[in-house]
């Protein structure tokens, strides 16, 4: 598993390798908690006109990277791209979050794009990857991502964000046909566009199934587990050797075996699992990415510092990367993100 050739320190977790100093990115550093990005946003209007600016959207990449020194800088995009390329309509609500056109039946099914016709539409995106390639610091890793066929789907058939993801377990119930094609054809979509990523410039993909967690059972496996495989089999197929982390977020015991189950290089996991079993349970089958509780980005102080020190024993025995259990929130305070990264850089055993 091991690969010597590696020379950045993210890449050498995602081959296996255990580093004296794990290493750190954050999701969503480059987020509304940043004076910086708060005012490229303005400058490009909206948050959608700035995932759609590829000078704007890599320079606001740049930013945290600029500010911390993180070892990996994630693509500047969402997630519902995808879907807005497959011909749905997408907008944002300041302070509620996003809306979509809903697919509930065959024909709003029939009337989406076919996968191989989303490109025109997210091609800003890649454009965006190609800036980055060039100009991100020589140790600093390019990570792409897209949302996982579940969690996309979530938000298609209900439009919008939902506590429970109550409407895509009703369309799943009622009528599977549409929500199992739904499924394949987000995953196909998802497969051209992380390819075109790659093509472009990205080094690792990240896999984001934010509402994994209310899928249980066979369910699991089903929508969960099988879309993860096949699109991670399908970009190593095309990219060999390109790293892939998982996110099945808040899976609980289904982070048990994920590595091994969908052929993922990582796994990511969030702060509702203790350090100590994650690192027996999960970190026995590879590299693991987490997970403090992005609330101490809030916070801050002796328990912000206490807990990434746990954090970092727990996972020094295996390959590691420092990061959030979920996205960092606008309330945060962007020092309490400098004391993090301190620790974690100064830990010792
Ligand atoms: O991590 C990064 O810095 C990379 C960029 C990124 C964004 N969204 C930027 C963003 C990534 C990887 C995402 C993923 C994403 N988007 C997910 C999966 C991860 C997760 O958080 O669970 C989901 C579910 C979405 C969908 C989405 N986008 C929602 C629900 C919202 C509204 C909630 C919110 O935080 O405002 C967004 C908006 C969004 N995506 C923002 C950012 C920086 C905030 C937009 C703004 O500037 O107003």
């Amino acid at each position: 598993m091991k690969d010597m050739t590696q020379t950045k320190s993210i890449l050498k977790a995602l081959a296996g390798e255990t580093q004296a100093t794990p290493p750190i990115w954050m999701m969503r550093q480059a987020g509304r908690y940043l004076p910086e990005y708060r005012a490229t946003r303005a400058q490009a209007g909206d948050f959608l006109s700035l995932c759609y600016n590829p000078e704007l959207a890599a320079e606001v990449t740049l930013q945290p990277i600029r500010r911390y020194g993180f070892d990996a800088a994630i693509l500047f995009a969402d997630i519902l791209l995808v879907p807005q390329a497959l011909g749905a309509d997408l907008w944002f609500v300041t302070g509620e979050g996003p809306r979509l056109s809903t697919i509930t039946s065959q024909g709003e099914f029939d009337a989406l794009k076919p996968a191989d016709a989303i490109h025109d539409t997210v091609a800003p995106v890649y454009e965006t990857v190609r800036i980055l390639s060039q100009e991100l610091p020589a140790e600093t890793t390019l990570i792409g991502f897209a949302g996982a066929p579940w969690t996309v789907a979530t938000y298609m058939i209900a439009g919008r964000g939902t506590p429970d993801q109550g409407p895509a377990h009703a369309l799943k119930a009622e009528n599977r046909l549409v929500f199992e094609a739904l499924m394949d054809r987000i995953t196909e979509a998802t497969i051209e566009y992380l390819s075109q990523q790659i093509e472009a410039g990205a080094e690792v993909i990240k896999i984001f199934d934010s509402w994994a967690g209310s899928l249980s059972g066979e369910d699991f496996q089903r929508y969960a587990v099988a879309p993860a495989k096949r699109i991670t089999q399908e970009i190593k197929a095309r990219h060999p050797g390109i790293p892939v982390i998982g996110f099945p977020r808040e899976a609980g015991n289904g982070y048990v075996g994920f590595h091994a189950a969908t052929g993922v290089d990582c796994v990511a996991l969030d702060n509702s699992v203790s350090p100590d079993w994650a690192a027996q349970n999960v970190q026995v089958d590879g590299c693991v990415q987490g997970n403090l509780a992005s609330s101490h980005m809030v916070t801050g102080g002796h328990a912000l510092v206490d807990e990434t020190r746990a954090i970092v024993a727990a996972f020094s025995k295996g390959p590691h990367i420092f990061n959030l259990g979920h996205g960092i929130t606008p309330d945060a305070d962007p020092e309490n993100v400098s004391l993090m990264i301190e620790t974690v850089r100064s830990w010792k055993p």
